[in-house]
């Protein structure tokens, strides 16, 4: 099992897309362990992409997450990590395959609506980030027909 961090950003918010994304999430197996929404502080955003803090786009990334609120989720499953990507497709939604969230929903690479985690290095560090307070650890019932 693993726990990946997943986060509707502010284009996915203001265009009415939480419902759409999480929906998703939920059809293709996926247990929510988290959810909540917020308007980012500059440093939760800069911490969360400091990978990135050398790039040019970096300082318009930071005012465009911090811009308005973001849905940040924590998903959980077998491989969940990799499956949460490939739902999300790349990066740039003109170049995003048809059938994922990019592909079907985005046009741009900037206003690419949601983030997954890319390695569990990375989920792990984003989950500590976001969910400071821990995560949810329920039951689902219905997993018993997710998983042979
Ligand atoms: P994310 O981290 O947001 O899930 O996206 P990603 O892994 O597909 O892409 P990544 O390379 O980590 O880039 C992080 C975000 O920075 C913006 N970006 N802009 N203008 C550019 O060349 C450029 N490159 C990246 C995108 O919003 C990307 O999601
Ligand atoms: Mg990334």
């Amino acid at each position: 099992m693993e726990t990946t961090y997943v986060m509707i950003k502010p284009d996915g918010v203001q265009r009415n897309l939480i419902g759409e994304i999480v929906g998703r999430f939920e059809r293709k197996g996926l247990k929510l362990v988290g959810m909540k929404a917020m308007v980012p502080t500059e440093e939760l955003a800069r911490a969360h992409y400091d990978v990135h803090k050398e790039r040019p786009f970096f300082p318009g990334l930071i005012k465009f997450v911090t811009s308005g609120p973001v849905v940040c989720m924590a998903w959980q499953g077998v491989e969940a990590i990799t499956v949460a990507r490939k739902l999300i497709g790349a990066t740039n939604g003109r170049q995003a395959e048809p059938g994922t969230i990019r592909g079907d929903l985005g046009m741009d690479m900037g206003f690419n609506m949601i983030h997954g985690s890319d390695a569990p290095e990375t989920a792990a560090f984003e989950l500590g980030l976001w969910f400071p307070e821990g995560t949810m650890d329920w039951e689902k019932t219905m997993t018993q027909w997710v998983y042979e």
